[in-house]
């Protein structure tokens, strides 16, 4: 069986990110979305706000769970039996980083592997910080964030204000 983690701060979960749960889902017999700790971010909704939103968006696939770890990467992908980890590429920057990231996370564990996925064109603009940024200012971000959470994000925001 195989199993994939596709890792993340979810901070909150936006279309680009379902776009790669989606595509992964049928690459993989079980696909783990794993909500983890960036130590340079300070998050704005609570790891339970973040699965929460999570699940809501991914009620139609059978094949895909949401789990918070915290920890390093490889120590839940090696505790889920997962072989791969699962990254999104949007632009050239990404894949500085996250080549840095693959490479560490190899040493680390070496019967890991990372796989890139091209993010959709449509989503490759798109981050967590700029929803926040966007509904914070009273913009539309309905395009940006699976509609089942729209109304959370904007009332949390909202809230914040
Ligand atoms: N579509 C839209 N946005 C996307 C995206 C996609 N396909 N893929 C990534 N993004 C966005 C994210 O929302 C995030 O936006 P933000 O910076 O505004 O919050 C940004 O791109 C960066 O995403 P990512 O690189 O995945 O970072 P992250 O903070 O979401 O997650 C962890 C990083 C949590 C996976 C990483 O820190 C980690 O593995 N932590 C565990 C500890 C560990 O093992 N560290 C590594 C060894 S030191």
């Amino acid at each position: 069986m195989s199993i994939a983690i596709y890792p993340g701060s979810f901070d909150p979960v936006t279309c680009g990110h379902l776009d790669i749960i989606r595509r992964s889902c049928k690459l993989f017999d079980t696909v783990i979305i794993a909500v983890l700790n960036n130590s340079a971010k300070n998050p704005l909704f609570s790891v339970d706000e973040r699965i929460e939103l999570i699940k809501k968006s991914i009620t139609d696939l059978t094949n895909c769970k949401v789990m918070y770890f915290d920890g390093l990467l490889v120590d839940f992908a090696k505790q889920q039996s997962a072989t791969a980890v699962i990254k999104g590429l949007r632009t050239i920057s990404d894949f500085e980083y996250e080549y840095q990231m693959a490479q560490l996370n190899k040493k680390l564990n070496a019967n890991i592997e990372t796989l890139f996925m091209v993010t959709n064109a449509n989503y490759s603009y798109i981050s967590s910080s700029v929803v926040k940024e966007i509904a914070s200012l009273g913009g539309d971000f309905s395009d940006l964030v699976p509609k089942e959470i729209y109304e959370d994000v904007r009332q949390k925001i909202e809230k914040g204000r």
